[in-house]
């Protein structure tokens, strides 16, 4: 089977740069990436290509390549459907935030409209991938509503689970570790799985695309992020013990990731993983195993999770109680907002959770993020619920200027490991805050040999923590 039309139902943070590659690499398909939020796609259409809705380095050259040649973006879901032998759904599944299975469950409202749009729209047969991350068994609801609601086309499932990261998304994209495909073992089920190893053949060596049965496929999804994001919570709980002994994490992560069976990948300590990914998806292999009554299984995955809280929380009590316990009405510059560095999703980013734990405390905070805007950081805190929007736009002020964010304020807290924090000019910096000038890396990144010679008082996640100094004494200094 030679496929000639892809649509993409879902143009964000997966769909857009996978469906940009594929067209590239691919200059007979063509491919359209539809959405129902006609921003987003005026986005991808806008002739500035620094407006494209997601940020990601080398992503703008690729659309400029493929964009109007066989790329395109639309509002028009059922036309792109109707035209297409192949259909990927790469919407949103958040995690639930109402009844059963709330806060743990994937919310699969969104898959199940695309179905049932897919199914309404559809005049011929269809190959329908799932590309967004689902709890195991879904192809088979999806599978369910399509052959039940349909006008008699057949439909065949497959699971293809993205493995980009964001920040690197165009550099996993062209060579990737892996490509999975899942399918049914019948002809057609291979049938259909061929056709999309053949499309991922075009810039994949073959023998890195793994063919597996549909369960499998989506099931490694959430196993491979659940074992990445645990050996973040690892590093981080050994980096508690680091900060009360003398061992340095950077230094026990180096001597560990030596061995090549532990490797040297995601041993990084930092204030906590974010991201739209390890949260949810751990959240989704707890509830999994709960509702198969794996109580076991389901306590040790959670516990990753319950480390990743502890150090989000433990980062924010650092910065209180080096501020000699009040950061009451202190105006502390918080430097970084999305969940890691070269991208603007801020979803779960770690710098929510602290900031909103400072702000419990009456701190004033100054932010300024070199990729997100202002609207996304002040939709980030009033997600949370924890005061109204007032009161959010009154004790948060967001900058540009990242020199601006560090002026008069009592304290630095760095939450992102954006490279351009290493450049600045940290003697300019120092000297206009209040003195003493502290700085809370939470990345472990910047060169704290040389801050502590500006005058700076340094801690980071990992390393010996200088005792806090009784109030009596610093008055008195
Ligand atoms: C992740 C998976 O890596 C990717 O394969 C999957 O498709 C989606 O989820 P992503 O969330 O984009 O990708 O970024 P990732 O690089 O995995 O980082 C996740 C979080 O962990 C970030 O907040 C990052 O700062 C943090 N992290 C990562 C650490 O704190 N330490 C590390 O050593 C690595
Ligand atoms: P991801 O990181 O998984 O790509 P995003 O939230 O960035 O998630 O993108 C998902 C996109 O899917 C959003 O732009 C949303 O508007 C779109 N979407 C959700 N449901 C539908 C639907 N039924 N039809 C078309 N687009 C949809």
């Amino acid at each position: 089977m030679k496929i000639s039309k892809i649509c993409c139902i879902g143009a964000g943070y997966v769909g857009g740069p996978t469906m940009a590659v594929i067209a590239q690499k691919c200059p007979h398909i063509q491919v359209t990436v539809v959405d129902i939020n006609q921003a987003r796609i005026d986005g991808w259409n806008d002739e500035n290509l620094e407006n494209l809705p997601v940020y990601e380095p080398g992503l703008d050259a690729i659309v400029a390549e493929a964009r109007g040649r066989n790329l395109f973006f639309s509002t028009d879901v059922n036309k792109a459907i109707k035209e297409a032998e192949m259909i990927f759904i790469s919407v949103n599944t958040p995690t639930k935030t109402y009844g059963e299975g709330r806060g743990q469950a994937a919310d699969l409202k969104w898959i199940e409209l695309c179905a049932r749009q897919i199914a309404a729209a559809a005049e011929s047969d269809k190959i329908v991938v799932e590309k967004s991350t689902l709890p195991v068994r879904t192809a088979e609801a999806v599978k369910d509503i399509l052959d039940n609601t349909g006008h008699g086309n057949k439909f065949q499932i497959l699971s293809n689970p993205e493995f980009l990261a964001e920040g690197t998304a165009v550099e996993d994209l062209l060579a990737p570790d892996r490509v999975l495909v899942g399918g049914e073992m019948s002809p057609e089920g291979r049938e259909a799985m061929q056709a999309l190893v053949d499309i991922y053949a075009h810039w994949v060596p073959r023998e890195r695309i793994l063919t597996t049965n549909v369960w499998s496929s989506e099931l490694s999804k959430l196993t491979a992020n659940a074992f990445l994001a645990q050996r973040v919570s690892s590093i981080n709980s050994i980096s508690e013990l680091c900060e009360r002994t003398e061992a340095d994490v950077s230094e026990v992560g180096r001597a560990i990731g030596a061995d090549s069976r532990i490797g040297p990948k995601f041993l990084q300590a930092s204030v906590g993983f974010g991201g739209s990914c390890f949260q949810k998806d751990i959240l989704n292999l707890v509830y999994i195993c709960r509702r198969f009554g794996l109580i076991e299984v389901a306590d040790y995955w959670e516990q990753v999770i319950k480390m990743n809280d502890h150090q989000k929380a433990r980062f924010a009590k650092n910065i209180i109680s080096h501020l000699y316990n009040t950061v009451s009405g202190k105006k502390i510059a918080m430097l970084g907002w999305a969940f890691k560095k070269d991208t603007n999703d801020t979803r779960e980013s770690a710098a929510i959770y602290v900031a909103d734990h400072l702000l419990r405390e009456n701190a004033k905070l100054c932010i300024y993020d070199p990729k997100v805007s202002k609207e996304q950081i002040l939709n980030d805190l009033n997600y949370l619920n924890t005061r109204t929007p007032e009161e959010n736009e009154a004790m948060v002020e967001i900058v540009t200027d990242p020199y601006q964010a560090c002026k008069d304020s009592h304290a630095i807290a760095v939450l992102t490991e954006w490279d351009e924090f290493k450049d600045y000019n940290w003697d300019i910096i120092y000297s206009s805050m209040l003195q003493p000038a502290q700085l809370f890396d939470g990345r472990n990144f910047l060169d704290h040999d040389k801050l502590q010679e500006i005058g700076f008082r340094t801690f980071t996640i990992g390393k010996i923590i200088p005792p806090v100094k009784p109030y009596k004494e610093v008055l008195n200094a």
